[in-house]
C-alpha cells in the first residue's frame, strides 16, 4: 500500500495531538453529574463555557500550525477559508456534557475542497479516540474498525438524532418507519459519536433529519473507510448549511433508505 501524502499525514498527527490537549481541557472544565450547567441558545440547545474555550484553543493551535488552511467552527463560524478546511465541533453532545454525562466528544474534520479527507473524534470521558485518513483506514484507539455485518433488521440497532430543528411529526414519522422494520431504536444525544458507532459496528445505522457540517465532518472519512454507506450529505447542501444524514452498514442500508425515504449516495 502506498503511503499517505506527507501533507495529510502531518495534519492528521497534528490534529490528534491538538484534540487530545483540548479534550484534557474539556475534562478539567466538565460539570459534575446533575442538572445542566449551561445556558440555552434556544429550547433544548445548550451552550457551556467549555464550547467557546475549546473552539478558541483548537482554532489558535491550528492557525499557528497551518496558517493557510481554512477553519470553521460551530461557535465561531467560518474564520478562514482555504482549499484544505478544518471543521470543528468543540463539544458535540453538549446536552450530555452539561449534565456530567459521558457521551460527548470533540470532533475535528479536514475537508479538501468538498472531499472529507481526515477526521479525529476524541471522547475523553469514554477513553476513546477515533481517527481516519481517506484511503488509509478508520481506527478506534489505534485498532482498525469496520461497519457491522448485521443483515436482519430484527437484529439491528438504529439510532435517530433529535434536535429542536425537526418538527415533531417529521421525527415521529421516521422513528415509526425505523421501528416498523423491527429494529431496536436509540437516541444518544451526540451525532458525531453515533456516526462513529456506525463506523465501528456498534450501531447498524444513524439518521438525523437536520444536522450540521461540524457534527459530521470528522465522521465522514471514518464511515467511508469503515465501509458504511452514507446519504449524499455534502452534495445536498451540507457544505454550506444544515442537511439530512443517513449512515448504515452496507447490508441494511438499502432497506433502511427505502423505509425512511432518504436516498443513499
Ligand atoms: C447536537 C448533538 C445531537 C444532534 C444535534 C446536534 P451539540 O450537537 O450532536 O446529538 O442530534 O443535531 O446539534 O449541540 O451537542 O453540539
Ligand atoms: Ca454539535
Amino acid at each position: 500500500m502506498s503511503s499517505p501524502s506527507p501533507a495529510l499525514a502531518t495534519r492528521l498527527e497534528a490534529a490528534r495531538a491538538v484534540v487530545h490537549d483540548a479534550a484534557q481541557m474539556a475534562m478539567a472544565m466538565r460539570p459534575p453529574p446533575g442538572g445542566p450547567q449551561a445556558s440555552q441558545k434556544s429550547a433544548q440547545d445548550w451552550l457551556t463555557e467549555t464550547d467557546g474555550a475549546v473552539e478558541a484553543f483548537i482554532a489558535n493551535r491550528m492557525k499557528a500550525l497551518f496558517p493557510d488552511d481554512g477553519f470553521q467552527g460551530e461557535e465561531g463560524g467560518v474564520a478562514r477559508t482555504g482549499s484544505l478546511r478544518w471543521v470543528v465541533d468543540p463539544i458535540d453532545g453538549t446536552s450530555n456534557y452539561a449534565r456530567g454525562r459521558c457521551r460527548w466528544c470533540i470532533s475535528l474534520g479536514l475537508l479538501d475542497g468538498d472531499e472529507p479527507v481526515a477526521g479525529v473524534i476524541d471522547a475523553p470521558a469514554l477513553g476513546e479516540v477515533y481517527t481516519a485518513l481517506r484511503g488509509y483506514g478508520a481506527f478506534l484507539n489505534g485498532k482498525r474498525i469496520q461497519a457491522s455485518p448485521v443483515k436482519d433488521p430484527a437484529s439491528s440497532m438504529i439510532e435517530m438524532g433529535w434536535s429542536n430543528r425537526v418538527p415533531k411529526p417529521v421525527f415521529m414519522e421516521k422513528m415509526d418507519a425505523i421501528m416498523a422494520m423491527g429494529t431496536m431504536p436509540r437516541s444518544g444525544g451526540c451525532g458525531a459519536l453515533a456516526l462513529a458507532d456506525v463506523a465501528s459496528g456498534r450501531l447498524d445505522g444513524y439518521i438525523e433529519i437536520v444536522i450540521n457540517l461540524w457534527d459530521v465532518a470528522a465522521a465522514l472519512p471514518l464511515l467511508a473507510e469503515a465501509g458504511a454507506r452514507v446519504s449524499p450529505f455534502l452534495q445536498e447542501g451540507g457544505l454550506t448549511g444544515p442537511a439530512t444524514i443517513m449512515a448504515a452498514n452496507p447490508h441494511i442500508a438499502q432497506a433502511l433508505s427505502k423505509a425512511v425515504s432518504i436516498p443513499l449516495a
